[in-house]
């Protein structure tokens, strides 16, 4: 069965593969009432083009003031990198504050009186995702190539809570395919075989 998202080499390496259908059709989808799936994965061999689409896609998701792009090194503690990533986007970590959430324990914003901190970064970002949601912000998360790390599949399965109680976030990552199956093949990550996009070549 083809797989509409699958990278693969032009038959002439050298020039420019036009893949601008390929990324509208993404964000299309992304940003769309209702998304055919908040994860989308990038694969294909090395040096095919994911890095370049996966910015491009983040790029074009810049322009629009409802959405908040993050990229999130996957060599680096994946929730706590993206509270604080969205704690310093202007504008934004004004509305943790105003919603009086106290997230002094991961170093972030002031200790507000009276108000406990909240302990768990699980439960941070859920609550700072439900935030957003109720000022019409969505997020995306690009992870650019994913390896099966214990910090990305346990960043992968709060994900999947968040989407199934419809908190405003998708994630785009790419990878290679080893690296995605690995991911897919785990007995925790099911759900990612029906989020699986792949690209090929025009
Ligand atoms: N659509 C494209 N057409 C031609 N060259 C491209 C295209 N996308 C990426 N490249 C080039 O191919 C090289 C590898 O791209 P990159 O996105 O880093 O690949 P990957 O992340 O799949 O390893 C880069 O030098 C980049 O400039
Ligand atoms: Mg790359």
């Amino acid at each position: 069965m083809t797989n509409p998202f699958t990278l693969g080499f032009d038959k002439k390496p050298f020039t420019y593969i036009d893949r601008t259908s390929q990324t509208s059709m993404i964000l299309e989808d992304i940003t769309s009432a209702n998304p055919s799936s908040q994860a989308y994965i990038l694969t294909g061999v090395r040096g095919v083009g994911k890095t370049v689409m996966m910015n491009e896609i983040v790029r074009r998701l810049k322009d629009r003031h409802d959405w908040i792009t993050i990229k999130l090194n996957p060599n680096r503690p994946l929730f706590e990198s993206l509270a604080a990533k969205l704690y310093e986007e202007p504008e934004i970590g004004i509305l943790f504050h105003q919603a009086k959430l106290n997230l002094s324990l991961f170093g972030l914003g002031i200790d507000i009186e009276q108000v406990p901190p909240v302990v768990s970064i699980e439960i941070a970002l859920e609550k700072m995702l439900l935030q957003l949601q109720k000022h019409q912000k969505k997020v995306l998360i690009a992870i650019d190539e994913v390896t099966k790390t214990e910090d990305l599949k346990a960043f992968v399965s709060s994900f999947q809570l968040w989407i199934s109680d419809n908190l405003p976030i998708s994630l785009l990552m790419t990878g290679l395919y080893e690296n995605i199956s690995l991911l897919q093949n785990d007995s925790s990550l099911t759900f990612l075989h029906r989020s699986k996009k792949s690209i090929y070549p025009l």
